[in-house]
């Protein structure tokens, strides 16, 4: 049986070009980018043009750029070591209800620690409103984390008009881009962004490796402690290989970043239309439009999601019921449960397809006949 992956938010294929430049560079260059040397310095030159041109993707500056182990510590380095640099200004944070557990965990380790977390609700299509922001903002509030894209939904916050509620508040603003980065155009000056995380193996990198942005003006407090590496902010020997690699696969996804979307927005109109042509009940979690492209949450009343996930998977086709991190366990998505309450049927019925480079319209065309045909036979 042929298997069909739509479960690309969880994690993505590496680009072959990807995998060839890591073998590349573990086979010829095994220097340590701090040796004076010439092994050092090849080593070293890898990271120099990774660096650049990650910084160039989101229109910073390559000292702007501190390389992580992806996604999860770019989001703990930016709140950890925001809320430290700056505690004397005050010990309040904002986040949001929706965000990833990496964002979410780190700010009830913070309330521990003695700060004050006020986490911002959502409407139904998963969006906080600004006005709620202003509401919440305080003299004393250190700290703004709002995710660019959503993980689980797709829905988009408004990035640009967070930046600019910002802009006449001393709050330093960090957004989680990792689902974002690579299918949303993004521009951290247009949108006063000041710290920003991304990770490799959403955008068909390798995993376990990412970097946090931060703006040349804002001071973060290190998590790490040794070397000099990363200009003091981040110790420990780097990860060439993957920081090449995850290169590789940034400027892939620049280059392809406007036929990705068309080709993603596409596939979602076609699993839509598809399902209505079968008659089948459900409805779009979060927005079909103001959403990341390749991201589509639906909820089939009259199902249930685990049936749903083994029907699927018995037909070859790997779906998620949201975040990867939740998948296996009971807890309804805390995503969610901040859009309707804890109470909706959608909680329980509810999954999450999303598309990357392998996808095709053929699979695509397969995956919501099988779904058609789940639907048809947990609602009988
Ligand atoms: C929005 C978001 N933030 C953070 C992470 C964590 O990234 P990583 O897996 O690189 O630690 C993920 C991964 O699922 C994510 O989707």
């Amino acid at each position: 049986m042929d298997r069909i992956y739509l479960d690309h938010a969880a994690t993505s294929p590496m680009r072959p070009q990807v995998i060839e430049k890591m073998l590349e560079v573990m086979n010829t260059t095994f220097g340590n980018p701090s040796s004076i040397h010439s092994f050092g310095r090849e080593a070293r030159h890898y990271i120099d043009l990774a660096r650049a041109a990650m910084a160039e993707s989101i229109g910073a500056k390559e000292n702007e750029i501190i390389f992580t182990s992806g996604g999860t510590e770019a989001d703990n380095m930016a709140l950890f070591g925001a809320a430290e640099s700056y505690r004397q200004n005050g010990k309040h944070i904002i986040t949001t209800q929706i965000e990833h557990h990496a964002v979410l965990h780190a700010c009830n380790k913070l309330e521990k620690m003695g700060f004050e977390v006020t986490y911002l609700p959502v409407d139904e299509t998963g969006r906080i409103s600004i006005q709620d922001l202003k509401d919440a903002l305080r003299d004393d509030t250190i700290l703004v984390s709002v995710m660019y894209g959503n993980n689980e939904v797709g829905t988009i916050q408004p990035i640009k008009e967070i930046g600019q509620v910002l802009k006449e508040h001393p709050a330093k603003f960090h957004t989680d881009a990792v689902q974002a980065y690579g299918v949303e155009k993004i521009d951290v000056n247009e949108c006063l962004i000041d710290l920003l995380s991304v990770s490799a193996h959403k955008i068909n990198g390798p995993k376990g490796i990412g970097f946090l942005y931060v703006r040349s003006d804002i001071k973060i407090a290190p998590r790490m402690f040794g070397g000099e590496q990363e200009r003091k902010r981040r110790a420990g020997t780097e990860n060439v290989a993957s920081i090449a690699g995850f290169h590789e696969a940034v400027l892939i996804a620049v280059k392809e970043l406007g036929t990705k979307r068309q080709k993603f927005n596409g596939y979602k109109e076609m699993f839509i239309k598809e399902l209505k042509r079968q008659d089948i009940a459900f409805h779009v979690n979060g927005f079909l439009e103001n959403s990341l492209p390749h991201v589509l949450n639906l909820s089939f009343p009259g199902t249930n999601v685990e049936a749903m996930l083994v029907n699927l998977d018995l037909a070859g086709i790997a779906v998620s019921s949201g975040s990867a991190c939740t998948a296996g366990s009971i807890e309804p998505s805390h995503v969610l449960v901040a859009m309707y309450g804890k109470d909706s049927e959608k909680i329980t019925n509810s999954i999450r397809f999303s598309f990357g480079f392998t996808t095709t319209t053929e699979e695509i065309l397969k995956a919501s006949e099988e779904t058609a045909k789940a639907v048809r036979r947990l609602t009988k």
